[in-house]
């Protein structure tokens, strides 16, 4: 039999146990540019919502993950690669990268893993940008963006998205020499809203010859629409745009965090130079790899979306409350009234939603697809706080 042993983590038996147990002197030289940065709030996670509100049986719908749980096919390969834990990952994820070239019918040199898709975000940066450069993003336009310009010591060049949507005629305004990256979601998170072939075709008609399209398709598998356009084909053409996908969403992957960049070799090249040698683990590696076999898995994620996303909308809408047409695995609806207090006392009821203040929509909340029960709790805690 096995010995046990306790970690005693109480308070009291701690002797650094608050920030007033410790003294710092105060750091007053980050780099300035740092202190225009509004850190990212992800969604809350369950168990802080445990924790501060003393809730269980919690319902999250607030970081559009999969209501489904992870593929099976990638779970398993997950326990069989647990074996090799020991083993650095293999840093050209080779095997991976392989398997997505067959899956999309591109070469494998054009494809770079990440720690997640927002890794390559930050590395897309790293790679092109520095101060003196544009990048164009918008308010409205997945947060990361910003902030990875930020980073790099460029000030986001931030066009309006008016009608919750990338505003193509103001975005070849916003083009200068000085624009090195192009930052467009699609579709786009928060609002849901997608650009249709033509639209993309006006951007790269007239992108400065010393800039990038980045096409982040986070949500590309949910997307049924027959103009919406799969950005690879554009880098079949050599085109300058980067594609970015993620097995976070659609495969249920988002705890092992991986996703890749599609691109031309010469982007890559200059990609490699900032990635980190192993960000992508060994896991997320062998379940990405198992995750593309697994198509079943993936047409019912699809199914189910598009089943929950009527239930969510006509729900909604049924409250009076706006809501944006979405062809994503989430909408954003527009509560009528400051969104802060209502997510709280949605939290008070165990269902976690997004609040948007960060995006400039402070009456608004991006709500995620969730299981059918999730929808219920949803409406249910809806009913007693609105
Ligand atoms: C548009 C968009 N891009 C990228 C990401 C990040 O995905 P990943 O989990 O692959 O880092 C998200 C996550 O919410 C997203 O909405």
């Amino acid at each position: 039999m096995g010995k046990f042993i306790t970690l005693d983590l109480e308070p009291k038996k701690r002797k650094y146990n608050t920030m007033k147990d410790i003294t710092f002197s105060g750091c007053d030289f980050e780099r300035p540019i740092l202190t225009e940065i509004k850190p990212y709030i992800p969604g809350k996670p369950i168990s802080e919502v445990a924790r501060e509100h003393g809730v269980v049986d919690i319902i999250k719908l607030a970081s559009n993950e999969n209501p489904l749980g992870p593929s099976p096919k990638a779970l398993e390969a997950v326990k069989k690669a647990l074996n090799n834990a020991h083993l650095y990952p293999d840093g050209a994820g080779f095997a991976l990268r392989r398997k997505l070239s067959l899956f999309h019918d591109y070469i494998s040199e054009g494809i770079v893993l990440g720690n997640g898709s927002v890794e390559l975000v930050e590395i897309i940066c790293e790679a092109f940008l520095e101060p003196g450069c544009e990048a164009i993003t918008g308010p409205q336009a997945f947060f990361k963006y910003r902030i990875a310009c930020q980073i790099m010591g460029v000030k986001p060049v931030m066009v309006p998205m008016p009608d919750y949507n990338y505003d193509i005629d103001a975005m070849l305004k916003a083009f200068s020499d000085r624009t090195r990256l192009v930052f467009i979601a699609n579709p786009n998170n928060p609002t849901g809203t997608y650009l249709g072939r033509g639209e993309i075709d006006r951007i790269l008609d007239s992108l400065p010859s010393q800039a990038i399209l980045v096409l982040d398709e986070a949500y590309s598998e949910f997307v049924k629409e027959s103009d919406y356009p799969n950005g690879l084909d554009y880098v079949r053409q050599g085109q300058r745009v980067i594609v970015l996908r993620t097995f976070s969403k659609a495969y249920g992957l988002a705890g092992l965090r991986c996703g890749y960049a599609m691109t031309t070799p010469d982007i890559v090249a200059s990609l490699q130079k900032v990635r980190e040698v192993f960000n992508c683990n060994s896991l997320a590696q062998a379940a990405g790899e198992a995750a593309l076999d697994d198509k079943e898995f993936l047409a019912s994620t699809i199914s189910m979306n598009e089943t929950g996303l009527a239930v969510l909308r006509t729900g909604l809408t049924e409250r009076g409350l706006k809501v944006v047409p979405s062809v994503c695995n989430f909408v954003l609806v527009d509560l009528n009234r400051p969104i802060g207090p209502i997510f709280t006392e949605l939290l008070k009821q165990g269902v976690i939603i997004r609040p948007m203040e960060p995006y400039d929509l402070p009456t608004c909340a991006r709500i995620s697809v969730g299981s059918p029960e999730g929808h219920e709790r949803l409406f249910s805690a809806l009913d007693l706080v609105l």
